[in-house]
């Protein structure tokens, strides 16, 4: 029997979308689509920072040896301070009796992984909660690792709102040891982020019923400021006994393709940080052994020289900056789409059905995902007059 039967996966409509994209010759066509940082020529380039540190990296590294299961821990240790610690504050986290382990990942999804395959090890029958919409690959990752889940409504679409009382309430049936999904900011796909009193309230609600946080930071920088996006982590983080974290650097230093993040995990005492740390090198031997190092090093000798990290919070305020000027912008152009200037990161997810979305596609050129999620930096700001004409052709005037 040689012969073998695959079912065919399914296929990815974002990919679908990014080749009609390209095959489109209409000069006028905007690009919402791909969940990616553009420009204001619409490019996606290496970031300056990264390319001194790459050329730093190529000039002094002297081996391309194993680094081990953990990857590279200066770049696990500089990204935890980076992302745990208010800047100016030199006080470890262990002064709030936090002790913190991590491992570098193949990107935010690889940490997603690891996470997963940690919360199933620590928690073996435990559900994890998930709000939706969210990031589609959420489930099926979190899924393949083991993990049950269990998905209640977040999100009112045609109102712009989070559901926070829906919320509450469907976590207030999860059982002790079950774990939460919680996007750290950005909210992808809606731009819709919880306040500090919901995260408060989240936090109260988890502690008393026992529940841990699984805390998906991807794009910290990308919303109000680096410093402001990492508010809610750091508060979750500080409330709740035990939080996971699972960080990409793909967005916000702009190294997609070079799969950088890492996971980490908060505990209350150094002897179980010190065995989650281990378990951490556990699980990747499992998967992939070890992380590829190029990013990590890049991303560490970054945050490791004053001078290249302040070049790299700079570019990163010139994005953000972008993508807010695009949100007032919108928001200016068409007053119903006043929700977009109130939302963060790149993406918001617009009340449209399939036929708007085919229309806006194949009769205006705008390209977006089936379930109306838009990645704002896509646009140039010299296009919204036309993006907006054309939700208004569909029939979308915003929210009225
Ligand atoms: C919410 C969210 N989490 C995690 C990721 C994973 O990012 P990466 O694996 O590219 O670092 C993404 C990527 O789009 C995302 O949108």
């Amino acid at each position: 029997m040689s012969d073998f039967n695959l079912p065919e996966p399914s296929p990815d409509p974002l990919l679908d979308l990014i080749g009609r994209y390209r095959a489109d010759s209409r000069a006028h066509k905007i690009d919402l689509g791909v969940g990616v940082y553009r420009n204001d020529k619409g490019d996606t380039p290496v970031l300056a920072a990264v390319k001194t540190a790459e050329a730093i990296l190529l000039e002094q590294q002297e081996s391309k040896s194993y680094l081990g299961l953990t990857g590279d821990t200066e770049f696990v240790k500089l990204l935890g301070n980076l992302i745990f610690s208010k800047p100016g504050s030199n006080e470890p986290l262990s002064a709030s009796n936090k002790f913190l382990s991590g491992a570098q990942t193949p990107g935010g999804s690889g940490a997603l992984r690891v996470a997963s395959e940690l919360f199933c090890a620590i928690r073996p029958s435990a559900t994890l909660w998930v709000g939706v919409p969210t990031w589609p690959n959420h489930l099926p990752l979190t899924q393949a690792a083991g993990l049950k889940t269990q998905c209640y409504d977040a999100f009112c679409k045609d109102t712009q709102t989070i559901l926070f009382d829906a919320m509450v309430k469907a976590l207030s049936t999860a059982q002790s040891g079950d774990g939460v999904l919680i996007h750290g900011c950005c909210h992808n796909p809606t731009g819709a982020d919880l306040s500090v009193e919901q995260i408060q309230t989240l936090c109260q609600l988890m502690n008393d019923k026992g529940l841990m946080p699984v805390v998906d930071l991807a794009y910290h920088g990308l919303g109000e400021g680096l410093q402001q996006d990492l508010q809610a982590t750091r508060e979750i983080v500080q409330q709740c006994p035990h939080t996971l974290i699972a960080a990409s650097c793909s967005k916000n230093f702009g190294l997609y393709r070079d799969r950088v993040g890492a996971v980490f995990i908060t505990t209350g005492d150094q002897k179980r940080a010190d065995n989650t740390q281990a378990y951490f090198g556990h699980i990747a031997r499992r998967i992939y052994s070890m992380p590829p190092d190029h990013g990590a090093a890049t991303v560490r000798l970054i945050l490791s020289d004053e001078t290249l990290k302040q070049q790299w919070l700079a570019e990163l305020d010139t994005m953000v900056s972008r993508v807010k000027a695009l949100r007032n912008a919108i928001a200016k152009q068409q007053p119903g789409l006043d929700f977009v200037s109130r939302q963060r990161g790149m993406f918001s997810l617009l009340p449209l059905n399939s036929q708007q979305v085919d229309s806006l596609i194949n009769d205006h050129a705008v390209y977006l995902a089936g379930d109306g999620r838009i990645n704002i930096a896509g646009c140039q700001l010299d296009q919204v007059e036309q993006f907006c004409n054309a939700l208004s052709e569909v029939g979308f005037n915003g929210l009225r």
